[in-house]
């Protein structure tokens, strides 16, 4: 089966270095129905399932944050139905992995790109995002080369520059050791240079490595997010992890950005042998739930004293 249905040479010469869309057929493998998605959060680990709602929106550099939930006590219809119609978003990390007849479907996606660009096949994880109508992503960027497989719902994706503007070299070492997530500090200003896509079902997004971007739903959206780590996202993420210690505990200034090549690649180099030591920036990450889920309450939210992840 094709899951990719008008891939094109013009995308095979910009995959990965510009923002384009694709068609997909993903909703024709009945795995993204009302009925699947249920049976699939009842089966799905608990250990690899989000329940997160957004953060105030009037912070102004990072509105909308997520906020993770505790779930447990929750059957999976009313955690569909609280986010088909209340304020979370559950997010099925390695669903696409996890169970045989969804990794059919990635196997298939991934087969079509590997086929279509002529690479080697790749080594993709797929997670499944089931967001409310209120969902509202982040500005962010991810550390793996992402696609966003978009299957029901209205849904906005904006992409900013990966420039020093959108993206500093600070907060991507920040990121890179954690202590901040993904989220980057935004600024509305920002949106005069974004590219803004209504994303339509059954439409794929592909993006340049380390882009920004964020995202507004504006209605119950199912989405599949897949990642997967390259040569040149691992070599930058090193290198970020190398400059990130020089800055924090040798008091240097480096910069990703200003970098030539011959620098980022000996900067990899120190960044993947200072992991293999104590020297490197501390890289763990708690993570708080602050809220729980109760469907019986009004909006399905009661905020809880924030408690370290225990399911
Ligand atoms: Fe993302």
């Amino acid at each position: 089966m094709t899951m990719i249905t008008n891939w094109t040479d013009e995308m095979t010469s910009v995959f990965r270095k510009t923002v384009f869309t694709f068609s997909h057929d993903l909703a024709a493998t009945g795995l993204f129905t009302d009925e699947a998605l249920i049976a699939l959060i009842k089966k799905h680990p608990s250990e690899l399932t989000d329940v997160c709602t957004m953060g105030p929106v009037d912070d102004t550099r990072y509105p909308n944050k997520l906020r993770t939930g505790d779930f447990t006590g929750c059957s999976a219809e009313e955690l569909f139905e609280t986010a088909k119609t209340g304020k979370v978003w559950i997010n099925l990390r390695k669903a696409m992995n996890v169970h045989p007849e969804y990794s059919l479907a990635l196997d298939q996606m991934y087969g079509d790109i590997a086929k279509n660009t002529g690479k080697k096949p790749f080594n993709a994880n797929g997670g499944i995002l089931i967001t409310s109508p209120v969902a509202r992503t982040p500005y962010h960027f991810d550390k793996t080369e992402t696609i966003l497989w978009h299957i029901r719902g209205p849904k906005k994706i904006f992409f900013y520059p990966v420039e020093e503007k959108f993206i500093s070299d600070e907060s991507y070492e920040n990121a890179v050791t954690n202590m901040l997530e993904d989220d980057l500090p935004y600024d509305p200003s920002f949106d005069d240079d974004a590219i803004a896509i209504d994303l339509q079902e059954g439409q794929a997004v592909s993006w340049p490595l380390s882009a920004p971007h964020r995202v507004d739903n504006h209605g119950f959206c199912v989405s599949v997010t897949t990642e997967f780590s390259s040569r040149e996202s691992g070599l930058k993420n090193a290198a970020m992890i190398a400059n990130a210690t020089l800055r924090n505990k040798f008091g240097a200034t480096p910069s990703w950005t200003k970098q030539s090549s011959v620098n980022r690649l000996s900067k990899s180099l120190l960044g993947v042998a200072l992991q293999k030591t104590k020297l490197a920036v501390n890289t763990k990450h708690t993570d708080y739930v602050t809220f729980k889920v109760d469907p019986k309450v009004d909006g399905a939210i009661i905020d809880v004293e924030p408690f370290e992840r225990n399911f």
